[in-house]
């Protein structure tokens, strides 16, 4: 449902089980192209590492390459994919210190050229790309799975707001 002009996409989602959250990974990978980046919101245990994991693994697939693990990047703060075209940068940013850290991480950069899905993007504050796509997973405690929610301001992501209503569960 468009609320406001500036808003590109914004679309809300039920993801009964972790199956539905790997579909939507497969579908957010068949769109991401180099210098995306998605803000992936939510509490601990809601699922982003998750939708990660499944984003990752579908666009190895999508390459041929090997599916590899994709652990979380908790401790290592970033975990690098290389695809060969193009890197996949893995960030979970709870434990970051300030925001010049983002800097020697060196995403800065990589929201320029690479793919990056950013866990605890709040951390990020102005740092965060203003072409990101959110994606906030939310777990209550009556909902059944995970609602999700997608929301963008840039007209980069406009066309996925019909890829993503064929998953469905639309509300
Ligand atoms: N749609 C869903 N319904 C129910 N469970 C789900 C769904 N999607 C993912 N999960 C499960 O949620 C659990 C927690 O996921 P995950 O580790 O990805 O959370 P997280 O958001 O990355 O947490 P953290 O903030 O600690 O990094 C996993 O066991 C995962 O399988
Ligand atoms: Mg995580």
């Amino acid at each position: 449902m468009r609320s406001d002009t500036d808003i590109a996409l914004d679309l809300d989602l039920t993801l009964p089980g972790p199956k539905q959250t790997d579909a939507l990974g497969v579908a957010l990978a068949g769109v991401l192209r180099p210098g995306d980046t998605l803000l992936l919101s939510g509490q601990i245990g809601a699922g982003k590492s998750h939708l990660a994991r499944a984003i990752i693994q579908s666009l190895q697939q999508r390459r041929d390459l090997p599916r590899e693990d994709v652990p979380s990047p908790t401790y290592t703060l970033v975990q690098v994919y290389d695809l060969g075209d193009v890197e996949v940068w893995h960030a979970d940013l709870y434990r970051l210190n300030g925001a010049e850290d983002v800097f020697e991480l060196g995403l800065d950069s990589a929201f320029e050229t690479e793919i990056c899905l950013v866990e605890w993007p709040d951390r990020l504050g102005q740092d965060a790309p203003a072409a990101a796509l959110t994606v906030s997973l939310d777990l209550s405690p009556e909902t059944v799975g995970r609602r999700v929610s997608i929301r963008a301001t840039d007209p980069r992501w406009i066309a996925l707001e019909r890829q993503l209503t064929q998953l469905g569960n639309p509300s």
